[in-house]
């Protein structure tokens, strides 16, 4: 590919608005589609708007006054973050597509909304595509998941729990309501026997695998009449008792109350987490971290062990969280092992749990993995493609390859997708499970599917109600013409990934004496963390307050006057212990050992290396950042006045 075949070059506005006459174009035709669209529905009908009207003193006075305070806006908009220069490495923040900018426009004029396809027959249509589309990317059987847009991240992560919840519980539920039918059905144990559902005690029932819970849920609903099945479960199940009711039921039949579930994340995973529990009811105490290995990632052999002690306190397990790409370090889990985790533990101790890829940041990369026809490129071949020699690993590969296997994933179009806000999404492998959290809205006509030709009630099976189609359309014209293999999304991904390694590279290779740069391990996506240490430096505080003057000098302020822009974040105990210890290693003596200064944490430096022209030519953009970094450190030395004091980090 020369510099001037490269497709990258047209798929986005440009830093300097080198394609604007292609956005024009796009943004005009979508105007005068609409216009034309408006005038010819009922064409007989007469305007409501005199003519004149737009001549009077009063319509002039209010067009004066829209257009003062419309350019008061545009003027205020400057004040934004320059995302689309390569100067930008802070947050997930970047370019949109042309296609998903120009989508978004044309979509919004009709302003549809996809709660249901009776207020937006177009564009619920699209985001049903939307998910197939991604579906495929991951490798989900497009006819037996099932997916959707959300606001965001937080969300679609909301929606996983809330769904592995009901499955997780059902089975209890099932098992009290055919009880009271006086029906009973055969249920597939962890370890593959067969058992029937009334035999099963509340440990058994606890450790159904989500997909024998939503064969049990088929399987009840055809044991009895359908009206007996609803009001038997409705009097048995969590979602309609609530955890007070439904504890007090378990004592009540089992002689037992409910351990509380837990849900397994590693220290690296998003807050999200930690408000979704909360929301769900769950409890704080309930979000169990597992150790983490010091390339950020879960490590499965911790959580081999933590399966194993919650097993013998007899403490069911509700889901494991993986992360494929975290918010602070880019780490992809090694997903493929935590799989074969819950397979041994539901071998050798009869204990299962729904497994939730959180891949909200990562999600994309697998559109590497994706050849033009659909199959799965084999690591050698992806490394050929991109002209590597070791990188990507096979474990990478393996690791999103493995996403077709989680029981849910979620992805956002808003990050790694480059398209507008709000646009993440939720993909359950198995459709069934949306009907555990579903309700039927009195005002919207109820379909349950797009297979019959219905209009699609988005709504009844998702937490959120109104929200946006231009979204769809925005996605779905961005994954059309930019398709979701490694010829297409997936040349984004490189690009970005290369610039990654490039500053990492740049930063363990550049002179930066007196100073002494520490990287975290080599970035698995394209988030490169790393902190400067001085040896005059011998407390962690001090430590801390370098690197967040570094980062207060190269963050936003009001004028955008930083020369370059990057994050940071605190590294605190236990969470990250695995990735902590060998820091405070390198940085020598008995820096941040004491107990006091271990709960401080540590303040490391991110930089997300998101554009994607960082490594396409034109200014060295990362040779830039890592001179800027050394210049902010050498006026530290110079004015250690600029100390500032150290506080926790808020997370993106
Ligand atoms: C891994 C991960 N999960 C979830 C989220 C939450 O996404 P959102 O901000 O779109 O709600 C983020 C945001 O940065 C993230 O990085």
């Amino acid at each position: 590919m020369t510099r001037l075949t490269n497709p990258l070059h047209s798929w986005f506005l440009g830093p300097k608005g080198e394609n604007e006459q292609l956005l024009k174009e796009l943004l005009d035709s979508a105007l005068q589609a609409h216009l034309s669209w408006r005038r010819g529905y009922h064409p007989e009908d007469p305007s409501p708007i005199p003519a004149e009207a737009s001549s009077t003193p009063a319509a002039a006075s209010q067009r004066a006054e829209l257009k003062g305070q419309f350019a008061a806006l545009l003027r205020q908009l400057r004040g934004s973050v320059p995302f689309f220069s390569g100067r930008y490495n802070g947050h997930m923040l970047s370019e949109q597509t042309i296609a998903a900018q120009a989508a978004y426009f044309a979509a919004m004029l009709y302003n549809p909304n996809n709660v249901s396809g009776e207020v937006a027959p177009v564009t619920t249509q699209l985001e049903g595509e939307v998910a197939e589309q991604l579906a495929r990317m991951i490798g989900y059987d497009p006819w037996r998941c099932w997916g959707h847009l959300t606001s965001g991240g937080t969300i679609a992560n909301f929606e996983a729990l809330w769904i592995a919840r009901n499955v997780h519980y059902y089975p209890v539920g099932a098992s009290l309501a055919a009880r009271s039918l006086g029906v009973d059905v055969p249920v597939s144990m962890p370890g593959g026997s067969l058992a029937m559902l009334r035999d099963l005690d509340l440990w058994q029932l606890l450790n159904i695998r989500p997909e024998c819970s939503l064969d049990l849920w088929e399987k009840l609903w055809a044991a009895a009449p359908k009206q007996l099945v609803e009001s038997a479960l409705s009097r048995h199940s969590l979602a309609s008792l609530g955890y007070q009711d439904y504890s007090r039921q378990l004592t009540r039949e089992f002689g037992d109350p409910l351990a509380a579930g837990v849900v397994l994340a590693a220290g690296t995973s998003h807050y999200s987490w930690a408000k979704i529990v909360a929301a769900l009811g769950l409890g704080s105490n309930q979000l169990v971290l597992v150790p983490v290995d010091r390339e950020c990632r879960m490590d499965p052999d911790s959580l081999w062990r933590e399966i194993e002690s919650l097993t013998n306190k007899r403490i069911p397990i509700m889901a494991c969280v993986s992360t494929c790409g975290t918010t602070e370090e880019g780490a992809v889990d090694d997903l493929q092992r935590i799989l074969e985790v819950r397979e041994r533990a539901q071998r050798e101790l009869g204990v299962t749990f729904h497994i939730h890829s959180d891949a909200c940041y990562g999600g994309y990369a697998a559109s590497l993995t994706r050849a033009p026809g659909g199959s799965r490129h084999a690591p050698g071949a992806i490394r050929e493609m991109l002209g590597t020699a070791q990188w990507p690993t096979d474990q990478w590969v393996r690791s999103l390859s493995a996403l077709e296997r989680a029981d849910s994933v979620s992805i956002d179009p808003h990050k790694l997708g480059y398209v507008p806000y709000p646009a993440g999404a939720f993909l359950l492998k198995d459709k069934r499970g949306r009907e555990l959290v579903s309700t039927d809205p009195p005002y919207l006509a109820v379909a349950t599917s797009r297979e019959n030709g219905e209009q699609p009630v988005i709504g009844r099976f998702i937490f959120e109600g109104s929200k946006p189609g231009a979204s769809a359309a925005a996605t779905w014209l961005s994954h059309k013409t930019i398709p979701l293999n490694s010829a297409g999304h997936g040349k984004i991904i490189a690009s970005t990934l290369r610039g990654a390694r490039e500053l990492y590279a740049l930063l363990g290779s550049s002179d930066f004496a007196p100073f002494r740069v520490i990287r975290l391990a080599e970035p698995d996506l394209n988030i490169v963390c790393f902190l400067l240490h001085h040896p005059s430096l011998t407390t962690l505080s001090d430590i801390n307050a370098l690197n967040e003057t570094i980062y207060r000098e190269l963050s936003p302020d009001a004028q955008m006057s930083a020369p370059y822009m990057i994050t940071r974040t605190r590294l605190t105990s236990p969470g990250y212990d695995g990735v902590i210890e060998p820091l405070l290693s390198l940085l020598g003596g008995d820096i941040g050992r004491s107990p006091e200064t271990a709960a401080e944490g540590l303040t490391i430096l991110r930089a997300t290396v998101m554009n994607p022209f960082s490594s396409q030519g034109g200014p060295d953009y990362l040779l830039g950042l890592t001179d800027s970094v050394r210049q902010v450190a050498m006026s530290f030395l110079r004015d250690p006045a600029t100390m500032v004091a150290s506080r926790p980090a808020a997370r993106s």
